[in-house]
């Protein structure tokens, strides 16, 4: 296994090696963030989300949790989609605000400097709309994102919740830390929540560190 992967190690080396390999900025944001024990999304998890975002068209994007802004770069570079993303920790923000700016998307990334539970109410006060939002902030909190991802979402948009297979811990109560308890419970119940949404259809993808992909429909399922 690789950092506790939920996949077989020669799936994994065999995906990563197959795909094409990251040059310039992504490849050295790559570098830095392994280099630095940054947390960012695993590369086959990336590719996932460029194919979903190319698939749809998706034009506006929302990420929580942009960390150095390697997600950002790669999700507003897929299909010219405009992103905005929010950062709680003010080191990373400055650092991903270099990075938007090295890439020459500032006119395209939007960084919200702040905890998601702050500035998710103002977006929709404002009245904002995307057609994805990508969950990838406290394993924890996306529970109490939820609602206001849904307001924020178009009809047909995707939500897209990374980390939801935690090493495999919310599969399996043999895998889990005792530290992580809470984290796996309230993830599990998040998991729970998509898949029982009436407004969604949720597929969960193990790849990466698991994936749920949620689309909302227009109205409730079964009608
Ligand atoms: C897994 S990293 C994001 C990686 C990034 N999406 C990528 O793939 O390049 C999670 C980030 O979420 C941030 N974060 C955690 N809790 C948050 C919150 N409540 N609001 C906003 N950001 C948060 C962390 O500081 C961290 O930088």
């Amino acid at each position: 296994m690789i950092d506790d992967s939920i996949n077989h190690e020669y799936i994994i080396r065999y995906i990563r090696d197959v795909l094409p390999a990251r040059t310039g900025l992504l490849a050295e944001l790559e570098q830095f963030a392994a280099e630095n024990d940054v947390p960012v999304s695993q590369p086959e998890t990336m590719r996932l989300l460029e194919v979903l975002i190319k698939l749809g068209g998706r034009k506006r994007i929302l990420e929580l949790g942009s960390a150095i802004g390697y997600s950002a770069v790669c999700m507003a570079r897929a299909g010219g989609a405009a992103v905005d993303t929010i950062e709680i920790n003010p080191d990373a923000a400055d650092y991903a605000r270099r990075v938007f700016k090295k890439a020459e998307l500032e006119d395209k990334i939007t960084l919200y400097e702040g905890g998601a539970q702050d500035i998710l109410p103002r977006l929709c006060a404002d009245g904002k709309r995307y057609d994805m939002i990508f969950i990838d902030a406290a394993k924890a909190q996306y529970g109490l994102f939820f609602d206001y991802c849904m307001e924020l979402l178009e009809n047909g948009g995707l939500l897209v919740s990374d980390n939801v297979l935690y090493k495999g811990m919310t599969a399996t109560d043999d895998l889990v830390l005792h530290r992580k308890r809470t984290i796996v419970k309230r993830l599990r119940d998040y998991i729970e929540m998509l898949c029982e949404h009436e407004m969604l259809d949720t597929a969960i993808i193990p790849i990466g560190d698991g994936v749920a992909v949620s689309v909302k429909n227009n109205k409730p399922n079964g009608v």
